[in-house]
């Protein structure tokens, strides 16, 4: 008898003919309960706490939703209620609402105690257990790690001790955990090794924040639903592609979690490598996290450094001075800063991806703090058409076709092209065609932790990079942070700038600019 071949294509076609879900409907949390520890962290009172708030505000959790909170503090359920009520009022996307607030109430729970005193990993056991028996979280608990990477391993192995990771066949239990995901590869695989033992890989859920934005995922929007973008995005026809991450903020009151970490492996190892990869992968087959892993994990296995790191890598670091009005420490000068320090605050660096659609094609990726304004976009840089029929003074005003993705603020995509100057004469210069969220939808996207928390919550994780991506990411950054750290000093600029003039002469030596956004 002759079966029809089953490729792995046709079977997602089945599967999906066979998904009953209506598409229309939003996804919503299944009954959970997500423990966070470092509730009193900065990032659980401003973005995680007010984040689930909205979630709940939105419909989108279940009402069985339960918020368990970690920390040393010797705190009675009813300051914790407090200091939940302030961070949402303080922090929250959407309004207070009486009614969304006492069923999120009413579902809070406050465990006291540290990483080591198991008495109090004891306790959180309990408190699981009376939440599913009385609020109805089914078993199903996430354990959201907002604490500094080095407590990791404790509080794992206390999740494992007191027997937190494990469910049973219809409930999950899940970690989620905040960068850095380890110091170098290194680091990084012996991190996945201690996870690993407690949590499967499936089961781990690592926040890319970036990947939560609106805009970011549109890039996947943009190339892969339109015809007219692909057909141009590869090396006949780009340039080359610029993507900044720039902040006019200095580090504030981080300096015990910026301080020898610095620019490049704050955000460039990652948030920027994501972008690289989304921006030049080829289109996936789904977008199923497998399917999304293996082309992203394609394009940063090809990713090459250029030989000559001293011309084509800068760091930088922010002296004092003056930004928006208002006179600014130098970062040796911010609380709790060493005099000896070497860290960055500034990056750019030089990539090639070796692919046959992006061969000679270059990546250059800048980030830094104390920049002239808040800004990150990806800019795709098209070449020069081979013959322009205009006399070259009729052109000066033209250049390169540019496509820019604003990933924030201001979000959405423009398209630079040249255009005739109204009048007699020809003349061409270039103009921009616009695309603003904004202006285009009437909904307010939702913030990026909003997103992930309920993908999260829901086992949802194409929006998750994968340990390979983490280990391919270092790999690309390692030798650059090797070579950093054994030659090179930050060289100083002044706040409100684009950087020190070191990383203009990375592109001005290639005959190129950086753009100002
Ligand atoms: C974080 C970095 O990942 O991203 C911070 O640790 C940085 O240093 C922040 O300020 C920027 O995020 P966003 O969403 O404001 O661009």
């Amino acid at each position: 008898m002759n079966l029809p071949r089953l490729s792995p294509a046709n079977v997602r076609q089945k599967a999906s003919l066979h998904d009953t879900r209506d598409r229309r409907l939003p996804l919503i949390a299944p009954p959970c309960d997500l423990v966070i520890f470092g509730i009193t962290g900065d990032l659980a009172r401003k973005k995680l706490v007010p984040a689930l708030y909205d979630l709940a505000n939105r419909g989108l959790l279940h009402p069985a939703f339960a918020l368990t909170g970690f920390a040393r503090r010797d705190w009675s359920d009813e300051d914790f209620a407090n200091y939940i009520q302030d961070s949402i009022k303080s922090y929250a996307r959407t309004p207070w609402d009486e009614h969304t607030w006492e069923q999120f109430r009413a579902g809070l729970r406050f465990v006291s105690g540290t990483f080591d005193d198991e008495a109090a990993f004891t306790r959180l056991a309990e408190t699981v257990t009376e939440l599913d028996e009385t609020r109805g979280t089914g078993g199903n608990h996430a354990f959201y790690l907002s604490i500094p990477p080095a407590s990791f391993p404790k509080v794992v192995s206390q999740l494992a001790q007191s027997g937190l990771n494990t469910k049973n066949p219809e409930s999950f239990r899940r970690v989620i955990i905040e960068k850095p995901f380890g110091d170098d590869l290194d680091s990084a695989k012996e991190l996945a090794a201690i996870l690993h033992e407690v949590f499967a890989e499936k089961d781990t859920f690592r926040i890319d924040h970036y990947l939560g934005k609106e805009t970011v995922q549109n890039i996947l929007a943009m190339r892969f639903s339109n015809i007219m973008f692909e057909p141009l995005w590869n090396s006949r026809y780009v340039d080359h592609v610029q993507i900044t991450m720039a902040e006019d903020i200095g580090i504030g009151t981080r300096a015990g979690y910026y301080d020898g970490i610095g620019a490049a492996k704050d955000v460039m190892q990652n948030h920027l490598l994501q972008l690289l990869a989304l921006t030049a992968m080829e289109e996936p087959v789904t977008f199923s996290e497998h399917d999304l892993r293996v082309e992203k994990e394609k394009v940063l296995s090809a990713v090459r450094l250029p030989e000559d790191l001293a011309s084509n890598t800068v760091i930088g670091r922010y002296t004092a001075g003056w930004q928006g009005g208002q006179q600014v420490k130098g970062y040796l000068e911010e609380d709790n800063i060493p005099a000896s320090s070497r860290t960055d605050t500034f990056a750019a660096v030089k990539l090639y991806v070796d692919t046959r659609r992006w061969a000679g094609v270059p990546f250059y990726l800048r980030t830094g703090k104390r920049l002239g304004k808040r800004v990150t976009e990806i800019a795709v840089v098209f070449k020069r058409a081979a013959h322009i029929p205009f006399d070259k003074a009729a052109t000066q005003e033209l250049g390169n076709n540019a496509l820019v993705i604003r990933v924030q603020p201001d979000e959405g995509i423009t398209l630079r092209f040249g255009s005739k100057i109204p009048g007699n004469g020809m003349q061409v210069r270039d103009v921009s065609m616009d695309f603003g969220y904004g202006h285009a939808f009437t909904e307010d996207s939702p913030l990026a932790y909003e997103r992930l928390l309920l993908d999260a919550l829901a086992g949802n994780s194409p929006l998750f990079p994968g340990q390979t991506e983490v280990e391919l990411s270092w790999a690309i950054m390692d030798p650059i942070f090797k070579y950093w750290a054994e030659e090179v000093t930050p060289v100083p600029y002044r706040p409100g700038t684009w950087g020190p003039k070191e990383a203009h002469e990375i592109l001005a030596k290639d005959g190129r600019s950086w753009r100002n956004p």
